[in-house]
């Protein structure tokens, strides 16, 4: 073994399912793995897969800035160097939670490194700070079906909760839009009446995942607070959403976007290819996947 040498395994996250925004997540099978060798030289990412000639190399890189944001935070001189090779399988700013994984994985590896101080809560509320939100974060760490919001002081609140098994769809249109962008769209204020309309919708999204009633999900997952802003941003995604429902499948922008999340009761492959041609109707091509949840969040482990 060799010392100081740690791989983590960061899952995809789909955030929001629908009303639940900046509140819910839900982590899937799809994941990206890390290994960390602490030695001298200097700090250097190899990436292969997804971001593979785009993602920066060197200290700016998210993992490597999340990995010395914990050195600092826990007082440690930081490490002379660092290697940190990853194997990327979730699509870079997809609404997949790249970014959250990235921000995990750079914790996770620095916090193993340092002997593990941080619990998975302490972890959360970092992911928070560099992030800006903790759904995909508090899925990515924690696995399932999350609940997450932050006390008065800031620190989160986190609840993992009971969720079916059932496959998730996603389709991801090459089109690009950065969560930065997709949040500016958003109104700064917002109605009572939408805000209840969300609370409502989301503890009943929360309550159809938990006990399985897909009829009460395909209503809950509607939202009044970002889809409506936010679809119309992304060619082809009302339709590709709408071309999932008019199949029975409760469907949702996943996170920010672009990418669409639906829950087919069976025949994924019909809800996919239906979505795939609304996108491609709109002159957009696309990427799918079908997916199951992952029941676990991030994995650590020497090397
Ligand atoms: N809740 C965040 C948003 C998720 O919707 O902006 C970003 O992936």
């Amino acid at each position: 073994m060799t010392p100081g040498a740690v791989t983590v395994r960061v899952p995809a996250t789909t955030a929001n399912l629908g009303p639940g925004f900046d509140c819910l997540g839900l982590a899937l099978d799809l994941w990206n793995t890390c290994t960390f060798t602490v030695k001298p030289g200097e700090v250097r990412v190899e990436v292969e897969g997804e971001g593979a000639g785009h993602l920066p190399v060197n200290a700016h890189n998210l993992i490597a800035r999340a990995f010395f944001e914990v050195y600092r935070r826990q007082g440690q001189l930081l490490p002379v160097g660092v290697r940190i090779g990853c194997e990327n399988r979730i699509p870079l700013g997809s609404g997949l939670g790249s970014s959250a994984a990235a921000v995990v994985a750079g914790i996770a590896g620095a916090n193993t490194i340092l002997g593990s101080p941080l619990t998975l809560l302490d972890m959360l509320r970092i992911a928070n700070e560099l992030e800006g939100h903790p759904d995909n974060a508090a899925a990515a760490l924690f696995g399932g079906l999350t609940v997450v919001t932050s006390d008065s002081t800031g620190f989160p609140m986190v609840q993992k909760m009971d969720c079916q098994p059932w496959q998730v769809t996603v389709v991801l249109p090459e089109f690009k839009l950065s969560t930065i962008q997709a949040r500016r769209a958003l109104p700064e204020q917002v109605f009572l009446r939408d805000a209840i309309f969300n609370i409502g919708h989301s503890l009943l999204a929360v309550e159809a995942l938990r006990t399985g009633d897909r009829e009460l999900l395909f209503r809950a997952l509607d939202d009044r607070l970002h889809q409506p802003y936010r679809l119309k941003l992304i060619p082809g995604a009302e339709s590709a959403l709408q071309a999932a429902r008019s199949l029975g499948a409760p469907a949702a922008l996943s996170g920010a976007g672009p990418s669409i999340i639906a829950f087919p009761a069976e025949n994924p492959e019909a809800v996919q290819s239906a979505m795939q041609n609304a996108f491609r109707e709109a002159g957009v091509a696309s990427r799918a996947w079908t997916l199951k949840p992952s029941f676990i969040g991030l994995i650590t482990e020497f090397t």
